[in-house]
């Protein structure tokens, strides 16, 4: 059986985190939790939480701490995830950051390594503004960069409807883009100071930044 393997992808919006995170979830068969994930499912399921967390979301700005740290708690109380995991979008604060370090004792896991996707601010925009993924399955295109193969249906499902998020437009990317410098940015040396963080150059197509990840967390 492969060894248990805890890893945490961060970068910035855009950066290619959830693209990533889905491949190696393919590849090392552990799941992938990503927090924008759940938080917009709640607010799609229309719970006091969920519709909460839309109106911040929408805007570009973060989900309280509380909010999120309450959803990583469940999530790692899952038996699953003994046998690993990839985290997309958390810790997203510094304090999120200790939260989970605390979440990861109680359940007696570590970190294995916290891979920072690097993308120039130039990229981002670009990148957001042209996603738009499958309603049926959430598998991610770019209207340039990752087209389907066959025109309108989803590679992965099969699927013939797409949608695009509320918050991928320029302003709300400019915010989120500011509140990751100001807030995220900051959670790096706090891994690198443990000597986890593993950091990749994110601009090359998919399968460079996905072979690049693979080579520096070793799997
Ligand atoms: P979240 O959903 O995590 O959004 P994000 O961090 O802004 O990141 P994105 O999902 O926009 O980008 P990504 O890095 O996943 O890139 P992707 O692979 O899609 O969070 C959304 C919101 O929820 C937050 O703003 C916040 O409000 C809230 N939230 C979530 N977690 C929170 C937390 N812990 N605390 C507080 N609030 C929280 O790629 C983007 C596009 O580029 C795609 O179209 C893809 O096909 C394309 N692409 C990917 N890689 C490449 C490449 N190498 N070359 C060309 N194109 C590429
Ligand atoms: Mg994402």
């Amino acid at each position: 059986m492969r060894k248990a393997f805890h890893i945490v992808l961060m970068g910035p919006p855009g950066g290619g985190k959830g693209t990533q995170a889905r491949l190696l979830e393919e590849r090392l068969k552990i799941p992938h939790i990503s927090t924008g994930e759940m938080l917009r499912s709640a607010g799609r399921e229309g719970t006091e939480l969920g519709l909460k967390a839309k109106a911040l979301i929408d805007k570009g700005n973060l989900v309280p701490d509380e909010m999120c740290i309450q959803l990583m708690k469940t999530e790692l109380e899952k038996p699953e995830a003994k046998n690993g995991f990839i985290l997309d979008g958390f810790p997203r604060t510094l304090r999120q950051a200790e939260e989970l370090d605390t979440l990861l004792d109680a359940e007696k896991l570590h970190l294995d390594v916290v891979v920072e996707i690097q993308v120039p601010d130039d990229y981002i925009v670009d990148r957001v503004v042209g996603r738009f993924s499958c309603v049926k399955c959430g598998a991610m295109y770019h209207e340039k960069y990752c087209l389907p193969h066959v025109y309108g249906k989803c590679d992965a499902c099969g699927g013939t409807q797409f949608m695009r998020r509320i918050d991928d437009n320029i302003d709300t990317v400019l915010s989120r883009l500011a509140k990751y410098r100001a807030l995220t940015a900051p959670v790096l040396p706090y891994y690198e100071s443990v000597g986890l963080l593993k950091c990749v150059d994110g601009t090359g197509t998919i399968e460079e930044v996905k072979e690049k990840i693979r080579k520096v967390i070793g799997h």
